[in-house]
């Protein structure tokens, strides 16, 4: 299972780089607005930090505005050309699967975003989307089961062959990373504090502490 970080934090990107695990990044409109970027120049710009502070072979997804098909594709083959990472977010709509198929016979990667059902699912799949973006935290936020619709994605992927990555994302927890790994999700993309609150166990922290002490016993 591929770790991506859900930011546009540069500090978050870095630090989660630095920790060695780090597969890819993804990106909304929504947490480029939370670092206050705006504006064409300044979001393409902020897109190439991202792209330079991951290095090669790192996927990042960077999301279109647009709502039409034209402006999707228009705007796409702008994001594309940016930097080799870079993987064009389209929204789950008519248009966005329009765009996502077009994208498809130019060889451009794409991820599918906004997917709340098996059948949205296999929409996209079918336009031949590199990634599939179900948000299971905002279904849990209904009272609904995110984890269960990343298990039937799975399925129904794996009977039909598709070759679509399902990229669980809006995830809220180390809890829902272990879910999904469980499901069979092809990748998580996690706010950083997600992923590093995989690190903690209190007995980790009182076994070190014992080692430690014994050490310094058995040496003073
Ligand atoms: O990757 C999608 C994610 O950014 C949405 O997360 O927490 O706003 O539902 P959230």
């Amino acid at each position: 299972m591929l770790f991506f970080v859900d930011t546009a934090n540069l500090d978050h990107i870095r630090e989660a780089t630095e920790l060695g695990i780090l597969d890819g990044v993804t990106t909304n409109p929504s947490l480029m607005a939370k670092e206050g970027i705006s504006g064409v120049e300044p979001v393409l710009n902020h897109y190439r930090k991202i792209c330079e502070i991951v290095g090669p072979g790192r996927d990042v997804s960077a999301e279109v505005i647009s709502t039409d098909y034209e402006g999707m594709v228009q705007e796409g083959k702008k994001l594309a050309q940016l930097h080799e990472n870079i993987v064009v977010k389209v929204p789950m709509t008519r248009d966005g699967v329009k765009a996502i198929a077009h994208f498809t016979e130019l060889g451009i990667k794409t991820n599918c975003t906004l997917v709340f059902s098996a059948g949205q699912a296999i929409l996209a799949a079918k336009a031949g989307a590199t990634y599939l973006s179900p948000f299971i935290g905002r279904i849990d936020d209904m009272s609904w089961d995110g984890i269960e619709l990343i298990k039937e994605i799975v399925e129904i992927y794996t009977l039909q062959d598709f070759d679509t990555s399902i990229l669980a994302a809006s995830i809220r927890s180390p809890l829902h990373i272990v879910q999904c790994a469980k499901a069979g999700a092809d990748v998580v993309t996690c706010p950083l504090s997600a992923i590093t609150g995989l690190f903690y166990h209190p007995l980790t922290d009182i076994g070190l502490a014992k080692f430690l002490a014994d050490h310094k016993k058995a040496n003073s």
